[in-house]
């Protein structure tokens, strides 16, 4: 079970280390594989690991400040409720089954123990791009996965339909404009992730 203690919260204006050196940081970012969804099981994060968690995935680069993010936690019995109006939109749009496929939507959100959604919410700036509020959504979603790794917990950053479907989307209480950057589900891995297939990064020395 990991251990959860209380993480520093800098004041603002604190004076913060420029660089931290660490070892273990980077034999994380060097060995870090996503755990599927379907191979997780409890324990996950408890409620203050998930606030604790989510402070985590906040302390993102946020060009103009904008906080263009907000997250929803599904815990508990109320992955079951989303998962109920994941199956009610499939039996909508596919009524006549099979049953194995409503169980999965209806099973959908209990993969994991808990699954925490960042939503991309861009306000309309003259002086910073769409692109990179939405980028910096995305950065949330890595720094979860970090987060949870450091953490003690397998993780996984998800979208698969229900971040487009309109059904789900209202049940979450999206405005028209908003947008599911990811669900990352957060668990205890029931079966150790493999290195996959990896290509070499192409990168080139500008110098024209
Ligand atoms: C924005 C985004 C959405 C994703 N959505 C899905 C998805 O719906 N289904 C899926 O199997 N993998 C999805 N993935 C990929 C997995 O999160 C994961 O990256 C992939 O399984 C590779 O594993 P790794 O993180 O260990 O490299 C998505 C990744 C990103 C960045």
């Amino acid at each position: 079970m990991p251990a959860f203690a209380p993480l520093p919260a800098p004041e603002e204006n604190q004076t913060l280390d420029a660089c931290r050196p660490s070892r273990e940081t980077l034999e994380l970012l060097a060995t870090r594989r996503s755990t599927l969804a379907r191979n997780m099981t409890g324990p996950g994060p408890s409620p203050e690991e998930v606030d604790a968690l989510i402070a985590l995935g906040a302390r993102v680069p946020d060009h103009g400040k904008l906080f263009p993010w907000r997250f929803i936690v599904f815990e508990g019995e109320a992955r079951d409720r989303f998962g109920a109006i994941l199956e009610a939109a499939l039996r909508q749009t596919e009524p006549d089954g099979p049953d194995e496929r409503y169980r999965l939507e209806r099973e959908r959100f209990t993969r994991a123990p808990v699954v925490i959604a960042v939503i991309s919410d861009v306000t309309d700036s003259p002086k910073i791009p769409e692109w990179e509020q939405i980028l910096s959504a995305g950065a949330v979603c890595q720094n979860l996965l970090i987060g949870a790794s450091a953490m003690g917990y397998a993780a996984q950053w998800l979208t698969e339909w229900y971040a487009y479907d309109d059904a789900a989307r209202q049940a979450m209480g999206l405005t028209d404009s908003e947008r599911v950057a990811g669900f990352v589900y957060v668990g205890t891995a029931a079966e150790a992730p493999v290195e996959r297939p990896r290509r070499t990064p192409r990168v080139t020395r500008w110098n024209r």
